[in-house]
């Protein structure tokens, strides 16, 4: 029951040779493994901890390296599989006990109360959730160009009207643009931090007063999906809002850093009130249990998290360097798992350019930057991969 149930789980190298294998990735894959297993080594000859690299999504069998979704690469805590393995025969009963063991535990991280904490499958419940909130509280949103686009576009097709703020000249967030544009009538203002799709990173201090200020008219919502992959984190999250009682919600979920896109959890925290109507909307039907119990292992594995935080800016830094080597403008100085350039061509004949590579590229564009594309960072293999790729497209 162990592991040869979820080959998936083995971290031993020649189970995952036959498995990508048995699934079809075939040699272009296995030869990744091999490179994967060489850093690997390194990294144990520099004591650090490893796991096995996961595919991204082994059901889909496109044989393309999957840099298109901002997934983590390098898959979930050991600590994580582990305690989700031994909790396979514990499905039987509904999760609401285990909600609040989680709502505590991060309520103490946090500093907040357990009642300000909202738990999802995944963080995409609370964004839709919250686009639907805005349309019976006044219907109007502020937020930037090329920002993620739950909320915004969430809201707009239920009817809200929404006001793109343009990005500063440095493709950061025009903080003061967008408190110019929150009128009394304005329902809520997004900000998303590490933003998606730049990557760029508010200065802590400046959002926190931005905050303070903005949220006396309209509530402040701030997305922190990539804060924990970010340089100043911890020092830059900004839950202590919620805690004092600003008007302000912040976002999180373990898709990112955590690496559990496919397990499916996330949380808001959130004005007590406010998380009471709507934790009971957005979580009807419960939080699936193996998420929970991974979810809190993972929170617990700070060994695992640091060590994600330095895998991913090495990736990261060599998709910076190939852009830059390539003289390719980028959005400087990204604090997420991807980055974005201008590719000088439509995004989708770029991402039609490196599939023929063997690269999937986000296959969606921002309104205003046609030519830009985003690049998640992958394991090293697929990033090297990818880096080869641009050299290809690019060129
Ligand atoms: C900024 C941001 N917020 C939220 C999400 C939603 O992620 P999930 O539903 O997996 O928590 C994403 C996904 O890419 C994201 O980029």
């Amino acid at each position: 029951m162990r592991q040869h149930n979820n080959q998936n789980l083995q971290p031993e190298n020649n189970s995952r040779r036959q498995w990508l294998k048995s699934v079809g990735l075939g040699a272009g894959a296995v030869a990744l493994t091999s490179s994967v297993d060489s850093f690997v080594k390194d990294l144990h000859a520099a004591g650090m901890p490893t796991e096995h690299f996961p595919s991204a999504t082994p059901n889909v069998n496109d044989g393309l390296v999957r840099l298109s979704s901002n997934e983590n690469a390098f898959g979930p805590s050991k600590k994580a599989a582990k305690a989700m393995q031994s909790e396979l025969l514990n499905l039987a009963r509904y999760t609401d006990a285990t909600v609040d063991v989680l709502a505590k535990k991060i309520a103490k991280q946090e500093g907040v109360l357990p009642e300000q904490v909202v738990i999802t499958n995944g963080s995409s419940p609370i964004l839709f959730g919250y686009a639907d909130w805005i349309t019976k509280n006044g219907n109007k949103l502020v937020t930037s160009m090329a920002t993620y686009e739950g909320i915004p576009r969430g809201a707009e097709f239920m009817g809200a009207d929404v006001t793109y703020v343009p990005l500063a000249a440095d493709m950061t967030f025009d903080l003061d643009a967008i408190e110019a544009a929150v009128t009394e009538d304005t329902t809520a203002v997004y900000v998303c931090n590490p933003n998606n799709p730049t990557g760029s990173m508010v200065d802590a201090a400046k959002l926190t007063a931005f905050a303070k200020r903005v949220s006396k008219k309209a509530q402040v919502f701030i997305d922190e999906a990539y804060i924990e992959m970010s340089d100043a984190y911890p020092a830059n999250v900004q839950s202590k809002l919620v805690a004092e009682g600003h008007n302000v919600v912040i976002c999180r979920t373990f898709s990112k850093i955590h690496a559990m896109a496919g397990q499916r959890l996330g949380y808001a925290i959130m004005p007590a009130e406010q998380a009471t109507s709507m934790g009971r909307l957005l979580r009807m039907g419960g939080v699936n249990y193996l998420a929970l119990v991974a979810g809190m292992a993972s929170m617990d594995d700070h060994e695992n998290l640091n060590v994600m935080r330095k895998r991913i800016k090495i990736e990261r830094d060599k998709l910076i360097g190939a852009a830059e080597a390539l003289g390719q403008p980028y959005a400087k100085h990204p604090q997420g798992n991807f980055v974005y350039l201008d590719t000088g061509m439509p995004h989708d004949k770029f991402a039609e350019k490196m599939k023929a590579q063997g690269i999937k590229v986000v296959g969606r564009t921002w309104p205003g930057y046609d030519t830009w594309s985003r690049i998640s960072v992958g394991t090293p293999a697929e990033t090297d991969a990818c880096v080869k790729a641009l050299k290809v497209v690019l060129a």
